[in-house]
């Protein structure tokens, strides 16, 4: 099934969608950066090519439509947006608008589209509730998480920050932990991986949040070559990437016995970072729980590190995601 010119799930994508992708992003970077340092003057042609498009997008509306919280998302979101010279309207707290008093999805994004927005980035609380809410809308959705379903965009940045420091996205072993049941970003970037040659994938998690049968499903379907293991220094040692990741405790309704049995278990600290191999890298789609973290912030400094650097890439890769949707480019994906 075809979902664009929609973004919701990992599944839509391909390697070379992604490539092309990633390519815009780091012409996006390098024209941002350029512009940042006021050096964009000594390159006539980015700056033209940037000025013309900031013209054709400066009366484009995107709007921001978050039901749960969100720091990194939204913001790298509008300020994609903002450095495009869209407009936005922003409900970060979507809780609080008609929601409250008991508003369908169905009926909001009808009445939103109603503004001739060019697209609605949507995080929402259920999974399927991004595509429910497309099934209604004349205008591009983007998924921006449901609920323990998938968080599309958050892998493109994930794999953009892959290719930046490791050089490729296939032939790779990622090791993937924390709470893979109710995470969000590890099924999209399990499904997104899945489409590239000799990546392996190895998962770690307490037993209670481990990865669920149908993404399994899916990677035996697609002979991917995966193991779930319980050894954390054998995966460190064997990654050429980390993908950490924070028990989602409010997922949990409350339990919070379940929450003192998991938390804690899998915890990256300087010692674990030894066992990486030098070339490989840690990341993290963030927030870490600084409550009881899932990593000690003696590790935010380490070289290999690259969480802060991966939240940052989320503008350049956003910026060209919406470059395409607002073009309508994502009509041909391929
Ligand atoms: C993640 C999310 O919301 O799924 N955060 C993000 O968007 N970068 C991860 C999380 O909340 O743990």
């Amino acid at each position: 099934m075809s979902y664009w010119p929609h973004i919701l799930y990992t599944q839509q994508f391909d390697p070379a969608w992604c490539d092309k992708l990633f390519r815009r992003a780091g012409i996006l970077k390098s024209m941002i950066e350029l512009e940042v340092s006021g050096k964009l003057r000594y390159q006539p042609s980015l700056q033209d090519e940037l000025t013309s498009l900031r013209e054709e997008f400066g009366n484009r509306l995107i709007l921001t439509f978050f039901y749960e919280e969100s720091t990194r998302t939204r913001t790298s979101f509008e300020a994609a947006a903002h450095k495009w010279r869209m407009r936005v309207i922003s409900t970060p707290n979507a809780r609080f608008s008609s929601v409250a008093k008991g508003e369908s999805l169905k009926h909001t994004i009808q009445m939103l589209c109603g503004y001739y927005p060019d697209a609605i980035v949507l995080r929402t609380s259920q999974e399927g509730m991004a595509e429910g809410a497309a099934a209604v809308s004349s205008v591009p959705i983007i998924n921006a998480g449901d609920g323990i379903g998938q968080h599309p965009t958050q892998s493109l940045l994930d794999l953009y920050t892959i290719k930046s420091y490791v050089g490729r996205c296939d032939n790779l072993t990622v090791l993937m932990g924390g709470d893979l049941l109710n995470g969000r970003t590890v099924h999209s970037l399990a499904y997104l991986l899945a489409k590239y040659p000799g990546v392996r994938l190895l998962f770690i998690s307490p037993p209670q949040l481990s990865l669920a049968e149908k993404i399994i499903s899916h990677l035996r379907e697609h002979r991917v070559e995966f193991a779930i293991i319980n050894d954390l220094a054998r995966g460190l040692a064997e990654a050429d990437v980390v993908y950490w990741t924070r028990i989602q405790k409010e997922r949990f309704g409350g339990d919070q016995g379940l929450y003192d049995q998991v938390k804690g278990q899998y915890v990256i600290g300087l010692e674990q970072m030894t066992y990486l191999k030098p070339s490989a890298i840690l990341l993290h789609p963030l927030p870490i729980n600084s409550a009881d973290p899932e990593i000690l912030p003696e590790v935010d400094n380490h070289p290999q590190a690259k969480y802060i650097a991966q939240a940052a890439n989320g503008l350049w890769v956003r910026m060209a995601l919406l470059e395409q949707v607002v073009s309508g480019m994502t009509d041909t994906p391929a």
